[in-house]
């Protein structure tokens, strides 16, 4: 097993500080870094000219001014939309940016991070493929080595080839009956959960097992107490500023 990277802290900013500035996007990641936060998690999707991104949902319509299917926009079109108007009219003018953007942001704000490959539907691949390549050729030194996820064990399989030294971390909702063999056979060094299905007993199962446990999304810091209690790792948070280490 790949050993696991030792200096992921509790708190974990989830698409950045999502509660606090509009998700995915290069303001969100420094306020996470504001409130505390020394490492973000955010979502890595491919435009229609394949350029990686951060962004969630496969259509703009929710977080931005346009309209449409993320791989159908290509990256120009996409970085000239206002992706931070629909959280606050404060935000406006807020890009959607480049995963290389973000990295660099990763960079100058001291920031470690999560990545997860989120592949469009149709496009695990390519999606997988172009962020690890973003990965190799971008990363810079200064940055903490970053942890792969996704829910996509096809992209898992693609990371796990690549960057074959890097820590992985396989997605779930709730936790399947055969988790730990996904887990084995991805070669992951960590498992990341959804709180709506995080029991003592399934905390217990994945810790028991030797693997840490990080749960998303978590916003409230009794809750968070709990989980860490339980033995969770870290937790995913949209409110860095409520959630402390
Ligand atoms: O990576 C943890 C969490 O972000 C997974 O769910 O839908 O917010 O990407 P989602
Ligand atoms: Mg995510």
């Amino acid at each position: 097993m790949m050993i696991e990277n030792s200096h992921l802290p509790f708190v974990i900013g989830h698409r950045g500080a999502a509660g606090l500035a509009p998700e995915n996007t290069l303001v969100s990641l420094r306020r996470a870094k504001l409130e505390g936060a020394q490492w973000v998690e955010f979502d890595v999707m491919l435009s229609a000219d394949a350029v990686p991104v951060l962004f969630h949902d496969d259509k703009v319509n929710r977080t931005t001014n346009g309209k449409g299917a993320v791989n159908k926009l290509d990256y120009a079109t996409l970085s000239q939309l206002d992706a931070g108007s629909w959280f606050d009219a404060t935000f406006k003018g807020a890009r959607i940016p480049s995963f290389t953007e973000a990295i660099q942001t990763l960079a100058e704000e001291g920031l470690g991070a999560n990545v997860e490959i989120k592949p469009f539907p149709g496009t695990t691949r390519e999606t997988a493929e172009a962020t690890c390549r973003a990965i190799h050729e971008n990363w810079p030194d200064s940055v903490p080595v970053p942890v792969i996820s996704s829910f996509d064990a096809d992209a898992m399989v693609v990371a796990r080839d690549r960057l074959k030294q890097l820590p992985r971390a396989m997605l779930f909702g709730r936790l399947p009956r055969n988790w730990q063999s996904i887990v084995t056979e991805l070669d992951c060094c960590a498992v990341h959960a959804s709180n709506r299905f995080a029991t003592k007993s399934m905390v217990e199962a994945v810790t028991g097992a030797g693997y840490p446990l990080r749960i998303y999304t978590v916003n409230d810091p009794k809750r968070a107490r709990a989980l860490r209690e339980m033995g969770v790792s870290s937790v995913f948070t949209d409110r860095p500023d409520l959630i402390r280490d």
